[in-house]
């Protein structure tokens, strides 16, 4: 209840627990007035709003990230009611020592703000699903996508190593493979590289996706070309639209990929992420259960660095390594020589120091960058080329890195 007071001497308030925390903008220090028998008297009186609580809650950060909790969506309610600070939290993680250390960084951060005697801190823990456990595992973020036996994301540490083109023509190649043995339409692709989806281009894919139903219910179709379903952010934002992207925008977009839109029944379902080495990562694992990860690398040492990193954040999450794949391996000249553009044996290496497997090896190749640029994989084009035999083979030892792991 808000108003004049008799004097008109600015705003009261009467106190009501139940309202406070409507009233008043973050951290606002207002003068409130109460009426008393004996006439108004002024006094302060700090309220901390929902947002206040999470805006102080920004400084904690996820144990091992430079992302904070709020930003990751992990907070879910937050309020003081009557000097009582109640956070909940909901996340994803098989590592006992993440509850622990955020609900002592939490309270520290609730104690601190003004008025609060009390803690109460719930923080609800879905385990990271595991290959063995099945599809649609639980999850804190919300249902995941039942029809989806593999889920696995192709990343990189750099940018511009050849990770959407390698996630492209490897879709492509697992199609093949996949119809080959009568299991056609049972691949798709979400390109989650939000900061500069390229997918739609290089697969050859331009248009918006249908939506089926409406309302909160409407699901978004993926798209589908050469046997595989995709669905890419660049399937909805303009070209010419810089999108400038925050925390938790990032985790919204992948929350809405992953949740609303129907895949059907697929046997594998490649993501590819933004380039970096742990937020994006983090981020998805929170609500997709990812059966692996594929580090998409080139040879020199530069790439190789950071990919390890990338390699040690999924590790970080429990999402397990299927391999590494080198791209822009080698370069066959005219003449049939092997040129190492990039140096010699990085993915191997890289591979050997996360204890994982290589993969394969894609050569540098003039009709990879143009099939890219036409948006008529190599893969798809030349199906007897060097390019789809390198990726028909990285797919093969992919199946069988997935099927050995968990089923
Ligand atoms: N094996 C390859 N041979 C030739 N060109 C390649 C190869 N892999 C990627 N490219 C080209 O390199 C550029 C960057 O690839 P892209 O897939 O966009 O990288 P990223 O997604 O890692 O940023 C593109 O022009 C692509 O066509
Ligand atoms: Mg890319």
């Amino acid at each position: 209840m808000e108003g004049k007071d008799r004097a008109g001497r600015g705003e009261f308030l009467i106190y009501r627990p139940g309202r406070l925390h409507n009233v008043n903008p973050p951290f606002a220090v207002r003068a409130t007035s109460l009426v008393f028998a004996g006439g108004p008297r002024t006094f302060h009186h700090r309220t901390v709003t929902p947002e206040a609580i999470k805006e102080a809650l920004k400084q904690v950060k996820y144990p091992g990230f430079s992302r904070d909790i709020v930003s990751f969506g992990l907070v879910r309610a937050a309020a003081v009611v009557e000097g009582t600070a109640k956070v909940s939290l909901a996340l994803t993680t098989s590592d006992p020592h993440v509850p622990a250390a955020l609900k002592a960084e939490v309270e520290k951060v609730l104690r601190a703000l003004p008025g609060v005697q009390k803690t109460v801190i719930e923080i609800a823990v879905s385990p990271v699903r595991t290959p063995a456990a099945g599809t649609g595992g639980n999850l804190a973020g919300g249902t995941a996508p039942t029809g989806i036996k593999h889920a696995v994301a192709i990343a990189s540490g750099k940018g511009g190593v050849g990770k959407s083109t390698f996630a492209v023509n490897l879709a492509c190649a697992l199609a093949q493979l996949l119809a080959a043995q009568g299991q056609a339409g049972r691949v798709g692709l979400m390109d989650c590289d939000i900061y500069g989806p390229t997918v739609p281009l290089m697969i050859g894919l331009h248009g918006r996706p249908e939506l089926e139903g409406d309302g909160a219910e409407a699901m978004l179709l993926p798209m589908e070309i050469h046997g595989v379903k995709v669905m890419s952010m660049g399937f909805l934002v303009d070209d010419d639209t810089p999108v400038i992207w925050r925390g938790p925008m990032i985790m919204k977009a992948v929350q809405q990929f992953v949740q609303n839109v129907k895949w059907g029944e697929l046997e594998v379902l490649l993501v590819d992420l933004p380039p970096g080495t742990g937020d994006a990562q983090l981020s998805l694992v929170q609500i997709l259960p990812l059966d692996g990860a594929v580090l998409v690398t080139t040879p020199q040492l530069a790439a190789t660095n950071v990919a390890r990193k990338g390699g040690l954040m999924f590790r970080k999450v429990n999402v397990p390594l299927l391999g590494v794949a080198e791209n822009m391996s080698y370069f066959t000249d005219p003449a049939g020589r092997r040129h190492h553009l990039f140096g010699e044996g990085g993915g191997a290496r890289l591979a050997d120091a996360l204890g994982t497997a290589l993969l394969g090896q894609v050569p540098l190749l003039p009709e990879i960058r143009a099939g890219g640029d036409a948006g008529k994989p190599a893969v798809v084009s030349e199906p007897g080329g060097a390019a789809a035999e390198a990726f028909r083979a990285i797919a093969q030892s992919l199946l069988d890195r997935l099927a050995t792991a968990g089923r």
